[in-house]
């Protein structure tokens, strides 16, 4: 079977990480090789970026924030996406390259062609064929994180606008490859509608 690479999108609190889970035990349940995985993250090197990226201590450059986005990237892509492909497997990733445009291309301002041409080289040219945005408002988002912000939700309304915005602006550039899922109360029934899609595509 050939590979497929499904990437699940949103701004915070948007239940991506669940839903992510939920489809990838699906997959699963239906005989498929399955290989899931979130970004920044999924090996040592990546995780450990996480951690700096994340830290509300950390100080760091919006130049730096991308490029260290990009470094978690290719060692992903390195060691877990490449072989998983190499061997047919679905790859379903929570993030990749559409958040670094969304989050530090729209959202703090970093040149959108320049984060498309590094991120070619951090990928080696692997793009996703299907990528799901969960859409829900910000605020409802920001909601759910009230304790503990990390060090980007800890940022204002206006900057997390800008990320849908962003969001916005890809699904409507890329509506084959980027469908638009409105996050629904009931999880089960976002989960249904992803299903729906998936199963078509
Ligand atoms: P998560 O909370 O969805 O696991 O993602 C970690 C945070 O990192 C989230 O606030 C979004 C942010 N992020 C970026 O700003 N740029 C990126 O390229 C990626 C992958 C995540």
């Amino acid at each position: 079977m050939k590979s497929k690479f499904i990437t699940f999108e949103g701004s915070e609190g948007c239940g991506k990480s669940t839903q992510s889970e939920m489809l990838y035990r699906y997959l699963k349940s239906k005989g498929l090789k399955v290989v899931y995985l979130r970004e920044p993250g999924g090996v040592k090197l990546s995780e450990k970026i996480r951690d700096i990226l994340l830290d509300p201590d950390s100080k760091i450059s919006p130049e730096a924030e991308t490029l260290l986005y990009m470094a978690a990237r290719a060692q992903v892509v390195e060691e877990i996406i490449k072989p998983a492909f190499c061997s047919g497997r679905i790859v379903v990733c929570d993030r990749f390259l559409d958040s670094t445009i969304a989050y530090q291309g729209f959202g703090l301002g970093i040149d959108v062609k320049l984060i498309k041409f590094i991120g070619n080289f951090a990928t080696q040219g692997i793009s996703p064929d299907l990528t799901i945005f969960l859409d829900l408002p910000v605020k409802s988002g920001l909601q759910h994180r009230h304790n503990c912000k990390d060090r980007i939700e800890q940022r204002s309304v206006s900057y997390h606008e800008k990320v849908r915005k962003g969001y916005f602006a890809l699904a409507k550039k890329e509506p084959r490859r980027i469908k638009i899922v409105k996050v629904q109360e009931n999880r089960f029934k976002t989960q249904d509608k992803i299903r729906e899609i998936v199963n078509a595509f």
